[in-house]
């Protein structure tokens, strides 16, 4: 990050893809290759994006750091400057401002199985982690993805997804609400998924990130497995300004997400306020 946290770096958007309707991929690099080659952030990690001229929105880094050719955002289009982001294209400026926020404590879970819940957009940050795994494979044991969306036209990374199911070193179980002619995986949501496989808590974390209501019953759904709190690690969203705990915009209860989160145990989240 800059000496000055609330400065921008300037960075430049190398590809624009869409990912479903209303998600974009962007690809960026910062405008300074010194800045670039320095820049050091850990899985889990945001940043703040700015279009010129519209204001800045917080987004995860969703490449690892062990891919540093370029930092991935995926971008839901949502208000004025999500939108503003998306008619952006390959070669057009913005603003970076990051790493900020916790991550994923990766170190903690060597040599632990890992089962990653995921439902549309929050397969974001979740993909970053799973990427850094499979990048040092050997440090994890069985590693197991379950996602999910409304239609497949819903699903993220569907190249991705593709590959990691074909790669024989991890399981993928893929499931959508609503099926299209010719859907040959899961039916269903998200956490009946979970509790079909009946996973086993032995040795193992489960990282979940998605919209609020599916994070709620997959929490259900791992403590009925027999996971601890402790073994229940999330990302949570929350609308953040300053980014670097000084505006008090993004608390919940004493907590703030912007450097406090946003990854959270569910034994953290127990102690606050259930607002979310
Ligand atoms: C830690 C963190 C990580 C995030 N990662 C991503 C990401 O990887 N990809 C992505 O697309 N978005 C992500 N978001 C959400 C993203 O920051 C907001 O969608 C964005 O700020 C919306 O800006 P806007 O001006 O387009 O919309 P606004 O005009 O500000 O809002 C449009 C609508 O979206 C709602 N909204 C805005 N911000 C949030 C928020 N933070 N949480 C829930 N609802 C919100 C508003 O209530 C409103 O209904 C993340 C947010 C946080 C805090
Ligand atoms: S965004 Fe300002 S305190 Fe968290």
């Amino acid at each position: 990050m800059s000496q000055n946290p609330y400065m921008p770096q300037l960075a430049t958007i190398i590809e624009a893809f869409d990912e479903t309707p209303d998600i974009k991929t962007f690809r960026v690099v910062l405008q300074d290759e010194t800045a670039m080659r320095a820049f050091c952030f850990e899985p889990g990690q945001v940043a703040q994006l700015s279009v010129f001229g519209t204001g800045e929105s917080t987004f995860v880094i969703c490449s690892p750091p062990t891919r540093m050719e370029y930092l991935q955002f995926s971008v839901m289009r949502v208000g004025e400057l999500t939108h503003r982001l998306h008619t952006l294209k390959e070669g057009d400026p913005v603003g970076l401002r990051g790493p900020l926020g916790n991550h994923f404590d990766y170190r903690a879970m060597r040599g632990k199985d890992i089962i990653f819940v995921g439902g549309g957009l929050g397969l974001a940050p979740l993909r970053t982690l799973l990427l850094f795994m499979l990048d040092n494979r050997p440090d994890y044991g069985k590693i197991t993805l379950i996602y999910g969306g409304r239609t497949t036209e819903h699903l993220c990374f569907k190249d991705e997804l593709r590959e990691w199911a074909e790669r024989g070193d991890m399981r993928v179980e893929l499931t959508v609400d609503n099926p299209d002619k010719g859907w040959a995986h899961r039916v269903g949501v998200v956490p009946a998924v979970l509790a079909e496989l009946g996973v086993s808590p032995e040795n193992a974390v489960a990282v979940t990130c998605g919209p609020p209501i599916m994070i709620r019953f997959t929490i259900q759904a791992l403590e009925q497995l027999g996971f601890k709190d402790e073994q229940i690690v999330t990302t949570l969203e929350r609308r953040m300004k300053c980014g670097v705990g000084l505006c008090g915009r993004c608390n919940i209860g004493e907590k703030f997400v912007c450097v406090d989160g946003p990854v959270f145990t569910q034994a953290q989240l127990k102690g606050l306020p259930q607002e979310f």
